[in-house]
């Protein structure tokens, strides 16, 4: 199986090229960013304690979302991989996903860092806030997502090189360039 953690700053392209790799691989797409906000939208109990945490751009509790990651895990059947995006954002999550997957004879192939100037996502983000009116895309709540993820999330990196499954790539620019990046990267993984 092929098993990617697509990584980077919010507004950094997660999203936007895990379509793209999910259309190449055939991989199956688990965007906890996504199951947050459905769980939202259904008014869950679930959903109100995200909502709180994710209007002030803090993170969703450890433990909560590693229970959340598994049972999506185990609801999969028949899958050529997964493509892990928003997922793993703490040390302690990370652990708990290579666990997870050991328990399931896999591993991560590769973790691709998209790495995009913070002015950049500053705009991106604000632009998409205007067009979808996602609740956290304003100024606001996108600084703190940028803090939280500078201290929580980016020490992220040298786990992953630890592991030697870090990938960098360019995330400004061109989405078709930096998807033939993100191609070369798994590939020399595989
Ligand atoms: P999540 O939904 O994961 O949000 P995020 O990490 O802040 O990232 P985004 O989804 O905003 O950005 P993206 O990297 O996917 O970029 P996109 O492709 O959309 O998480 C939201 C919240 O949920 C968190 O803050 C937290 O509270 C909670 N949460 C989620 N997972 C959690 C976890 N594991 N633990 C704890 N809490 C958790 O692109 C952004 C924009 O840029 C788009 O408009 C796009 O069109 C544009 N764009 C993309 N690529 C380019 C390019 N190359 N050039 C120009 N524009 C581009
Ligand atoms: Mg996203």
């Amino acid at each position: 199986m092929l098993n990617i953690v697509i990584f980077g700053a919010p507004g950094s392209g997660k999203g936007t090229q895990s379509a793209k790799i999910v259309e190449k691989y055939g991989l199956d797409h688990i965007s906890t960013g996504d199951v947050l906000r459905a769980e939202i939208a259904k008014g869950t109990e679930l959903g109100n304690t995200a909502k709180a945490l994710i209007d002030h751009g803090q993170l969703i509790p450890d433990e909560l979302m590693v229970e959340i990651l598994a049972s999506k895990l185990d609801a999969l059947s028949g899958s050529k991989g997964v493509i892990f995006d928003g997922f793993p954002r703490t040390i302690a999550q990370a652990g708990a996903l290579k666990s997870m997957l050991n328990e399931r004879g896999e591993d991560v192939t590769a973790m691709i860092e998209l790495d995009v100037p913070e002015e950049e996502l500053m705009v991106r983000l604000l632009k998409r806030g205007e067009e979808s009116g996602r609740a956290d895309d304003n100024e606001e709540t996108i600084k703190k997502r940028l803090v939280v993820y500078a201290e929580q999330t980016a020490p992220l990196k040298d786990w992953y090189k630890n592991d030697g499954k870090h990938c960098y790539i360019k995330g400004s620019g061109e989405l078709d360039r930096i998807f033939a990046d993100i191609v070369a990267a798994i590939e020399s993984k595989i």
